[in-house]
C-alpha cells in the first residue's frame, strides 16, 4: 500500500442503520490495576462479576510499563491480571498504549513531540505530546503494538483492543518538521504533483501566495501576523484526519494480521478525525467517550444527550461506549454534578435505545493521585463500595437480558437533521463569519422534534434516506454536489426536505461557488438567492418572518428569496425586506422542498415544527408517552424493543404501554398503563 493510498484503508459500509458488529454486549469498565496494590485489587474481579461484568479495558496509559526501556518488554503484570479476570468470567479489551508515550521516546527522540501554532514544542509530562506524523514515533507505536498483538493473539481472554486513547483530545493541530514535510507530501498526492492545480484549487492570486514548488508550502498557522487562506487550511484539516487515519491504520493492519477473531475500536469524539471517513471504515465499530455531566444544565441533558448519541450513530452506525460517566468527573479547575440515584442507569438506558450496543463506566475505581483524582469512578478512593457500586450491581445485570436483545436492532427514526460532516463543519471553522456552527442549528431543530415525541434521529446526506418523512438540512455551507441526486430521490418519492440558509454556497476546495446561491441546490429548491445579509444587531435594525398570522422574529442572518420554481411559504417583514420572500415551497413527486433564507433558531422551529410535522405527516412515536418521557423503538424486521425513560422531576404515568415482556422485570406486560418513577425506565418487547 503506497503510503497516501487512502483507498487501500478501511473499506466498511456505515450507515446509521448498521448494528455494531459484536456478537456480545459488552459491560464492564476502563480498569487500572498499575495504580493500586495487591491488597486493594483483590476483591476487584469479585465484585466486578457481581456487577455483571464481561469486560475491562486495560493498559491506554501503562507504555512505560509495558516498555519501560527501549525494546525490553515486560508484560507479566497485565499477564496475571487478564488471567485473573478471565477465570472470573470478565474479558480484556486492551489498548495500544500510544496515547501515553514514555519517557525514554520522548526525551531520547526529542524531534517527536508535537509543536503548537507558536512554534512551541510539547513536553514529557501529561499524555498525547507525539506528532502522528513523526517516523520514530509511528517506528515505536508500530513496534509495541506489534510486540503486544504477538504476545496475547493466543491469550483466550483476550476479547479486542481500542486503538490510542481519544485520537486529539487535548491537541490536534500540530506544526513540528514531520508535519512540513508530510503535508506537502499529502498535496503533492492530492494535487497529482502539480503546483499549478494547487494554486488554482486555493486561490493563491490572493496576497500573493502563489507557490512555485510543494515544498514551500508551510503548515496555515493562525495569526501570523493575519488571516489565513481557507481553501488551505481545509485541506490542512483534512491532512490532519488523513494522518490520525493512517497512523490507527497502522496498528489495526498489525493487530487484525495477528488475530482476525479480535474486534477493534477507538474511542471518540474530538476534533479533526472523519469518523465517517477512514478513521471508522477501518475499525469494526466506533467508540464514543460519553460525559453528559459536561454539561452543567441538568434541564438539557436528556435533549442534548440524545443529539449527541444520534450524531454518533450517524457517523458509524452503532456504536460502543467505552468509557460512559461513572460519578462526577474532576479535573483540576472543575467538578461535575454528582449524578443523582438512578440517573446513571437513566442514562444508561438513553444510550443503549440510541444505538449503543456495549458500555463500560468510566473508571472502576477513582485514582488517589494524577491529574485525574477526583474523576469519581464506581468505587470511590477508600474502596469501598456505596451506593455507585449498587446501581451498578443493578445495571449490569439488567443488561444481561436487554443487552442480548438489542443487539443485530437498529434504531427507529422517521424524521432526521443532518448533524455533520467533516468537510462542511472544517469549512466553516475556517470561515465562520461570527455564525453559529452548522451542527448548533441541527442541535435547535432535534431538540423541537425530539421534545414533541417523533422519532428523530440524525443522518448524513450520503447515507440512506428511506424510511425518513421529514429531512432537515441546516446552515452547511460546504456541500458535496454529488448528494443531490439522492436528496431529489427522497423528496419525489415522498420526502420533505428542509434547507437552511447559506447551504452550498461553498465548493468542494472551500471557495465561494461561482454559481447564483444556493449553488447545487438551486434546481431542487426552485428558489435562487437575490441578495443576503447578517443580523448584528437585530434591535436596532429589526427583521421578522411573516407566517400565516405569526410575526417570527428573526436573528441571525436573512435571504431574499427569487421564486423561480416554488411558492412562498413566509415572507419577510421589516424595513427594505418587507413582503420579500423569506421560505420557498416546492411541491416535488409526491414530495416537498422548502428553503428557509434565514437561520432556524428556537423561537421559529417552535411555529415550523407543527407545520412541517403536519406537512410530512410525522407521528409521535409512542403518542401516549407524556411529556419528558423519551420514547425510542429498536426493531429488525418484526422485532420491536421499546424504551422509556422518565427525564422529569418526579413520577409520571404512560398511560398505554406495548403488550410484550418487560425486558428488566422478566414479566409479562399486558399494555396498560406503566409509572415511572424520576429516573425510571421501562423496556419492552412487543410481542
Ligand atoms: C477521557 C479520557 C480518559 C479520562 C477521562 C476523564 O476523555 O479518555 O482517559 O481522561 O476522559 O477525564
Amino acid at each position: 500500500m503506497s503510503d497516501y493510498d487512502l483507498k487501500a484503508l478501511g473499506n466498511a459500509k456505515i450507515s446509521h442503520l448498521r448494528p455494531a458488529k459484536t456478537d456480545r454486549f459488552w459491560f464492564g469498565a476502563p480498569y487500572y490495576p498499575e495504580h493500586w496494590d495487591e491488597k486493594t485489587r483483590e476483591k476487584d474481579p469479585e465484585r466486578m462479576a457481581a456487577a455483571g461484568f464481561n469486560i475491562v479495558r486495560m493498559a491506554e496509559f501503562a507504555w512505560d510499563m509495558i516498555e519501560p526501556r527501549e525494546g525490553e518488554f515486560e508484560v507479566s503484570f497485565f499477564d496475571q491480571m487478564i488471567e485473573r479476570l478471565g477465570k472470573k468470567g470478565i474479558m480484556t479489551m486492551l489498548c495500544t498504549p500510544t496515547a501515553a508515550p514514555p519517557r525514554w521516546l520522548t526525551v531520547g527522540f526529542p524531534k517527536v513531540v508535537r509543536v503548537n501554532d507558536n512554534g512551541v514544542p510539547m513536553c514529557h509530562g501529561s499524555r498525547q505530546h507525539c506528532c502522528h506524523n513523526n517516523e520514530m514515533f509511528r517506528k515505536f507505536s508500530w513496534i509495541i503494538t506489534q510486540k503486544m498483538a504477538e504476545h496475547y493473539k493466543d491469550n483466550p481472554y483476550v476479547a479486542g483492543w481500542q486503538t490510542d486513547n481519544e485520537i486529539n483530545c487535548h491537541f490536534s493541530e500540530c506544526h513540528c518538521e514531520s508535519c512540513q514535510k508530510e503535508f506537502q507530501k499529502f498535496l503533492r498526492w492530492k494535487y497529482e504533483g502539480d503546483i499549478s492545480l494547487l494554486n488554482k484549487a486555493w486561490g493563491t492570486a490572493f496576497w500573493a501566495l502563489t507557490y512555485v514548488a510543494f515544498d514551500d508550502i508551510e503548515t496555515p498557522k493562525r495569526s501570523k501576523p493575519t488571516y489565513v487562506n481557507p481553501a488551505c487550511e481545509l485541506d490542512y484539516f483534512r491532512f490532519v484526519a488523513f494522518s490520525v487515519a493512517r497512523f490507527q491504520h497502522e496498528q489495526v493492519e498489525i493487530l487484525r494480521n495477528a488475530q482476525p477473531k479480535w474486534f477493534i475500536t477507538h474511542n471518540g469524539i474530538m476534533r479533526l478525525v472523519d469518523y465517517r471517513g477512514l478513521f471508522t471504515k477501518d475499525l469494526d465499530f466506533l467508540g464514543y467517550d460519553r460525559y453528559p455531566m459536561f454539561d452543567n444544565d441538568h434541564q438539557n441533558r436528556d435533549a442534548g444527550g440524545a443529539y449527541q448519541l444520534d450524531h454518533v450513530r450517524s457517523l458509524s452506525g452503532n456504536f460502543m461506549i467505552p468509557e460512559h460517566q461513572a460519578g462526577p468527573g474532576g479535573q483540576m479547575p472543575y467538578f461535575h454534578d454528582n449524578p443523582e440515584p438512578g440517573e446513571i442507569r437513566n442514562m444508561t438506558y438513553s444510550s443503549v435505545a440510541r444505538g449503543c450496543d456495549s458500555i463500560l463506566y468510566f473508571r472502576w475505581r477513582t485514582c488517589r493521585f494524577g491529574a485525574e483524582e477526583y474523576w469519581c469512578g464506581i468505587l470511590d478512593h477508600d474502596n469501598i463500595p456505596r451506593r455507585r457500586y449498587r446501581e451498578f450491581v443493578q445495571i449490569g445485570n439488567e443488561m444481561k437480558k436487554v443487552g442480548k436483545e438489542v443487539l443485530g436492532t437498529s434504531v427507529f427514526i422517521d424524521c432526521a437533521v443532518a448533524s455533520g460532516d467533516f468537510d462542511s463543519g472544517y469549512a466553516h471553522a475556517t470561515y465562520p463569519l461570527g455564525l453559529p456552527d452548522p451542527g448548533w442549528m441541527g442541535g435547535v431543530a432535534h431538540k423541537m422534534l425530539y421534545n414533541s415525541g417523533y422519532a428523530v434521529g440524525c443522518v448524513h446526506p450520503e447515507d440512506d434516506l428511506s424510511g425518513l418523512k421529514l429531512y432537515i438540512i441546516p446552515n452547511w455551507p460546504l456541500f458535496n454536489p454529488e448528494w443531490v441526486p439522492s436528496l431529489e430521490k427522497f423528496v419525489k418519492g415522498g420526502g420533505t426536505l428542509v434547507i437552511s440558509a447559506r447551504t452550498a454556497s461553498k465548493d468542494m476546495d472551500n471557495n465561494v461557488v461561482p454559481e447564483t446561491l444556493p449553488g447545487c441546490l438551486r434546481r431542487l429548491a426552485g428558489v435562487s438567492v437575490e441578495e443576503y445579509g447578517k443580523l448584528n444587531r437585530p434591535e436596532q435594525r429589526p427583521f421578522a418572518l411573516k407566517f400565516k398570522d405569526k410575526k417570527l422574529k428573526s436573528e441571525i442572518w436573512y435571504e431574499i428569496l427569487n421564486l423561480e420554481d416554488a411558492s412562498v411559504m413566509a415572507k419577510w417583514s421589516g424595513r427594505h425586506l418587507d413582503g420579500k420572500p423569506a421560505i420557498s415551497f416546492r411541491k416535488l413527486g409526491k414530495g416537498n422542498v422548502i428553503y428557509a433564507g434565514t437561520y432556524l433558531t428556537e423561537n421559529i422551529l417552535k411555529v415550523l415544527i407543527p407545520e412541517l410535522a403536519k406537512i410530512a405527516g410525522l407521528k409521535p412515536v409512542w403518542p401516549s408517552a407524556p411529556g419528558g418521557v423519551e420514547t425510542v423503538l429498536r426493531f429488525n424486521g418484526k422485532k420491536k424493543i421499546w424504551f422509556f425513560m422518565n427525564h422529569n422531576d418526579g413520577k409520571v404515568t404512560v398511560k398505554k404501554t406495548p403488550a410484550g415482556e418487560n425486558l428488566i422485570t422478566g414479566a409479562k406486560n399486558s399494555g396498560k398503563a406503566i409509572t415511572l418513577e424520576r429516573y425510571g425506565v421501562a423496556v419492552i418487547r412487543e410481542g
